[in-house]
């Protein structure tokens, strides 16, 4: 494991309450209508990355994917898996870290990784984003947020390397391992051998500035 990749800790001890999943439970709007769409014109295997208590490899399952799912959180996994017992849902789980995924080369039609990239500094998230890459189809689609350079905890705390801030302000939060922020330009360029289709930089709470994540959408290029 290398030394900024250490995230998922923070978020195994949030996954053990319930207050903590409780805001993570239903699949994103934007999840399912690409997932669908894709779906639709023939993809049929997908990796939820980072599925943390596993809202989007359960939305997967139910719409007849052949779904895998990997965190590096041992109670986010088990939390996924449970879940999926209940509801008779069919869903390979690992527990595991996004820059050494146990898949085989080109195995997925679509990746999705719905916050979780950004975790550590630069090299580590372009060592999970040439995982991705090796995993997927060539013509394969991968689906994912980054963190953006606008959002408010951008500049806070300490700069351990270029653009990954570690901000321990109540120590507790995941803010306290490192992040890495990036700009549109540096994104493409860290998505080198895919072709970004759609990206847009997003606010989720339009009263507060934290929370600008780029969104995209990128097609693994041969
Ligand atoms: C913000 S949560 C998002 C969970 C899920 N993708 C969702 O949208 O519901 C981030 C997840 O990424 C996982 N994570 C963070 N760093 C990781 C790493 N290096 N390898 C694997 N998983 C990691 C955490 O354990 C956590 O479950």
């Amino acid at each position: 494991m290398k030394e900024t990749e250490t995230a998922h800790k923070a978020w195994d001890e949030t996954w053990k309450s319930e207050d903590g999943r409780a805001i993570w439970l239903d699949p994103e709007q934007e999840v399912r209508e690409l997932a669908d769409r894709l779906f639709e014109s023939g993809a049929r295997k997908v990796l939820d990355l980072g599925c943390g208590v596993g809202r989007h490899a359960a939305y997967f399952a139910s719409r007849g994917y052949e779904t895998w799912a990997l965190d590096g959180s041992e109670t986010g996994v088990e939390h996924a898996r449970k879940l999926a017992e209940k509801t008779g849902l069919s869903i390979d789980f690992e527990v595991g870290l996004m820059t050494d995924l146990p898949y085989g080369d080109a195995m997925f039609d679509y990746v999705i990784s719905f916050n979780v990239i950004y975790h550590g500094d630069q090299k580590t998230v372009a060592k999970a984003v040439s995982e991705i890459r090796r995993t997927l189809k060539p013509g394969g689609i991968y689906q994912g947020t980054m963190l953006s350079k606008r959002n408010g905890y951008y500049g806070k705390g300490v700069e351990v390397s270029k653009d990954t801030f570690v901000y321990d302000h109540d120590g507790s939060g995941d803010e306290a391992h490192p992040h890495y922020y990036c700009d549109a330009r540096e994104l493409v360029e860290l998505f080198e051998g895919f072709e970004v289709s759609t990206l847009r930089d997003v606010n989720h709470d339009h009263r507060r500035s934290e929370h600008w994540h780029w969104h995209l959408a990128a097609e693994r290029l041969p």
